[in-house]
């Protein structure tokens, strides 16, 4: 995909990861659109990358439907990106029951949202992509974060089975595994007791390795211009996603030439 008059919409992209896709993207020549829950915390990144801002809690329903309708206003959406995320950790017997809801809310359901949303565009002009930001929780299980897990793993799952939907049809589906950024997310994660000893375990056996989140918003910038299905990081990591995924890959395979029109 010619990213340099590529229209691409970011969800979270005021900060973290989200921020560093813009900038790589920018970098690129294309035009923003990011959302963020309130003007003041997207103003920055609107005034260094001339960002088109869309503004509201994705966790509300009115808010999720209104958000393509509202990015179409500045013409096709060539590329949704479906970053923005929230972990609430804790063990599940004592959290609050909104919270759980609001992590299935905002990491699975909005994706799922606003994928329905946008797809009748993309399938119009017979070209786009939606990038789904996943993460290695999708296929790890760690005491703290099983919610956090759940989504993740359905946001996964639900990338794999629309591309094959998608397959003929011009539009592509770009799903992130990732393992730790150095973001105000792991900041977070880090401070609840169970995750911060899974964490040094797996700091410990050598398998977390903290990426700073412009290599892993170089790594999805360079995955959408390539058109790739997926992106794996970091690469001592990949044959975790790679080995949980071999069944969907598995079907992937059987399923091909099944028409989907
Ligand atoms: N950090 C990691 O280690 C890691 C690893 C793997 C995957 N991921 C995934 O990567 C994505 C980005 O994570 P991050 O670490 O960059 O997170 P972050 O630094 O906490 O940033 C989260 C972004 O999402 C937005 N957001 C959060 N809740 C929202 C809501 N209800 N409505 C609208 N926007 C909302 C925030 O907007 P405001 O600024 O307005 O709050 C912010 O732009 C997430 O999907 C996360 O699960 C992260």
């Amino acid at each position: 995909m010619d990213l340099s008059a590529a229209r691409v919409l970011i969800t979270g992209a005021s900060r973290g990861i989200g921020l560093e896709i813009a900038r790589a993207l920018h970098a690129q020549g294309a035009t923003i659109i990011g959302t963020a829950r309130s003007e003041a915390s997207i103003a920055a990144a609107v005034e260094e990358l001339d960002m088109i801002p869309v503004v509201g809690d994705l966790n509300d329903p009115a808010v999720a439907d209104r958000v393509i309708d509202e990015a179409l206003t500045h013409g096709p959406i060539d590329v949704l990106i479906n970053n923005a995320g929230i972990e609430i950790v804790g063990q599940v017997a004592e959290q609050d029951p909104n919270d759980l809801r609001a992590v299935i809310g905002v990491n699975l359901e909005v994706p799922i949202t606003l994928a329905h949303h946008v797809l009748p565009h993309m399938l119009e002009r017979g070209s786009g992509r939606i990038v789904n930001v996943s993460s290695m929780a999708s296929v790890v299980s760690s005491p703290g974060w099983a919610t956090y897990s759940a989504s993740k793993a359905g946001l996964s799952s639900f990338s794999r089975s629309l591309k094959t939907e998608l397959a003929g049809t011009g539009v592509g589906v770009t799903v992130v595994e990732i393992g730790f950024v150095q973001t105000d997310m792991l900041d977070d994660l880090r401070s609840n007791d169970f995750v911060k000893a899974s964490f040094d375990r797996y700091k410990r056996l050598g398998l977390a390795r903290i990426m700073a989140a412009d290599e892993a918003a170089s790594a999805i910038a360079t995955a959408i211009e390539k058109e790739r299905s997926h992106v794996r990081l970091p690469k001592r990591s990949i044959a975790m996603s790679m080995i949980a995924n071999a069944p969907r890959r598995f079907a992937e395979l059987v399923q091909k030439g099944v028409p989907t029109a």
